[in-house]
C-alpha cells in the first residue's frame, strides 16, 4: 500500500504579525480601524516620549493620500530601540515589567505598525522613521521560500533631524479607504485627535489644519521618570519586574542589588531607608534571589513587604487631575454642550491597593446628540472598554437616548487589558 511519510514542516512565528487574521488580533480591530489604531498607538508614543523627556508634548498628525505621519517633540525614538522593534521573537519597551500609569504598556504596537501596510498589500510595505539625526527606511517583503517576512532595514544621516521623532507609514490606498466606504473616517481621525486634546492638557495637537492648543503646557499628571510605587505590585509583578533585570544581567546587562533595585522606588532612594534592609538582603544581588533556576517566592514576597513598609503608599492624586475647567472648554468648544448644563463628579479612591481617579464631565448637547468618550490613563478608547459604563451612566439617571456629551476618564497604575489592542479592560 502507498504511505505517506509525513514531512513535519516549520512555519515562523514571525508570520504571527504579518497575516491579515493574525495582525487583526494583534491589534485588537478589523482592517477598517487599522488606519485608527495605528493613529492611536503612535500619538500614545509620542506622548509617552515627550513626557519622559519633560517636555510639554507637540503632536502633529499628517494624513494623506497615501501615507499617514505623526510627528512628536520628544528625544527621539533609539536605534537600538528601533532595530529591536524589528525583532518579532522579541517585545520590546521601557514599560514592560513595571506597574505604572503609562499608556503604552505591552511593547508590542510598533511591530504591528510596522506589518501594517505589507499585509493591507500584501507583498510590500514601507515605513520611514526620522530621529536623532538619522533617516531610517523599514521595507518589508514576503520570503515565499522561508515563508517569512524579509524585512530590509537601513539609515543614513539626516542631521536636519534634530528633535522628536517622525514617522511616516505608507499606505498607498489610504485615500481610497477615506473616500469610498469608510468616508468618514477621516473625521474620525480626527475626532480622536480631538479627543486626545480632552484628556491631555499639557498637550498641543495639530492634524491637518486644525490645532489643540494645549489648556495648561504646565499641568501636572504621573510621568513615566517618576518611581513607581511598591505599594502597586503584588509578589508576582514583582517578581516579573525583578526577572525582567535578571534575565538583562544574563544578556550582559549590568548586574544589581538588591540595594540598588529598591532605590529605584518611589520614597525609597534615599541611602537611610536602604540601610534599614533585614540583614539577608545587605549584600546582596537580584541574581542571589533565584533558586532552583527559579525566583524564590518567598523571598519576592518577604522583600515587598520590607518596602512597602519603608515607604508610604501614594496618593491617589499624584496621578493627576485633569479638572473641571480643562473639560468644561473642551465640552462646551468640542462636545457641543451648553455652559449652563455642565457637571463634574471626581472620584477618587483605591482598588486592590492601587489608586485610582474617575472622572466624569457632562452636558445636554445643544443639537439633540449625543457623544460617549472613554479615555484610560490620557488616552481615548476607540471603543467602550468597559461593559459597565452602560450601567454607570444609568446610575446616573443618563438615559440611552439623551442627547448628552459624556466624558469618562479614569488613570489607574494598571488596567487589566483583555486583548493585545488594550482596547477591553477588565474592572
Ligand atoms: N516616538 C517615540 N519616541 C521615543 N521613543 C519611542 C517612540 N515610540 C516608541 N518608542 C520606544 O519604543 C518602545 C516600543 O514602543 P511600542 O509602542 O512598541 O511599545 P510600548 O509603547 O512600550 O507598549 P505598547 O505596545 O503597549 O504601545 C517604547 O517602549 C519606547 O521606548
Ligand atoms: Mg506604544
Amino acid at each position: 500500500m502507498q504511505r505517506l511519510n509525513r514531512t513535519t514542516f516549520e512555519i515562523s512565528r514571525e508570520l504571527e504579525f504579518f497575516d491579515e487574521k493574525e495582525l487583526t488580533m494583534q491589534i485588537g480591530h478589523e482592517k477598517e480601524s487599522w488606519p485608527l489604531c495605528v493613529l492611536k498607538e503612535l500619538i500614545d508614543n509620542g506622548l509617552d516620549a515627550c513626557e519622559t523627556a519633560g517636555i510639554p508634548p507637540e503632536i502633529e498628525v499628517t494624513v494623506e493620500n497615501d501615507f499617514l505621519s505623526i510627528r512628536d517633540n520628544g528625544s527621539g525614538l533609539p536605534t537600538k530601540v528601533l532595530k529591536k522593534s524589528l525583532d518579532y521573537f522579541k517585545r520590546v519597551s521601557d514599560k514592560l515589567f513595571y506597574v505604572s500609569p503609562t499608556r503604552g504598556q505591552l511593547g508590542n504596537a510598533l511591530k504591528t505598525v510596522w506589518a501594517v501596510p505589507f499585509v493591507l498589500n500584501g507583498e510590500h510595505g514601507q515605513a520611514e522613521v526620522w530621529s536623532q539625526k538619522l533617516h531610517h527606511t523599514i521595507i518589508v517583503e514576503l520570503d515565499r521560500i522561508s515563508q517569512k517576512p524579509a524585512i530590509d532595514y537601513r539609515n543614513e544621516a539626516d542631521p536636519s533631524v534634530k528633535k522628536g521623532t517622525l514617522i511616516k507609514i505608507h499606505w498607498p490606498n489610504l485615500a481610497c479607504l477615506i473616500e469610498s466606504k469608510n468616508d468618514d473616517l477621516y473625521n474620525t481621525m480626527e475626532e480622536l485627535v480631538m479627543k486626545y486634546a480632552a484628556f491631555n492638557p499639557h498637550a498641543t495637537f495639530r492634524i491637518g489644519k486644525k490645532v489643540y492648543e494645549a489648556s495648561d503646557v504646565n499641568w501636572k499628571k504621573w510621568g513615566p521618570t517618576d518611581p513607581t510605587s511598591p505599594h502597586w505590585y503584588t509578589t508576582e509583578t514583582l517578581r516579573a519586574l525583578i526577572a525582567g533585570y535578571i534575565s538583562r544581567e544574563q544578556n550582559g546587562g549590568p548586574t544589581r542589588t538588591v540595594r540598588e533595585f529598591i532605590s529605584e522606588f518611589r520614597g525609597l532612594s534615599r541611602t537611610d531607608k536602604q540601610k534599614e534592609l533585614p540583614e539577608k538582603f545587605k549584600d546582596f544581588y537580584l541574581h542571589d534571589l533565584v533558586k532552583n533556576k527559579d525566583i524564590d517566592l518567598e523571598l519576592v514576597e518577604g522583600l515587598l513587604e520590607t518596602m512597602k513598609g519603608l515607604s508610604a503608599p501614594p496618593k491617589p492624586t499624584i496621578l493627576g487631575i485633569i479638572g473641571k475647567e480643562h473639560f468644561k472648554n473642551w465640552l462646551i468648544k468640542h462636545g457641543g454642550i451648553t455652559e449652563i448644563s455642565f457637571q463634574y463628579v471626581k472620584i477618587i479612591g483605591f482598588e486592590d491597593n492601587l489608586p485610582h481617579v474617575l472622572e466624569v464631565a457632562f452636558g445636554i448637547h445643544e443639537n439633540n446628540e449625543r457623544n460617549i468618550i472613554v479615555g484610560l490613563n490620557w488616552a481615548p478608547c476607540l471603543e467602550n472598554p468597559m461593559e459597565e459604563l452602560s450601567y454607570l451612566l444609568g446610575q446616573m439617571r443618563i438615559d440611552r437616548h439623551d442627547p448628552i456629551s459624556v466624558i469618562v476618564h479614569t488613570a489607574r497604575p494598571r488596567f487589566e487589558f483583555v486583548d493585545r489592542g488594550k482596547g477591553r479592560i477588565e474592572l
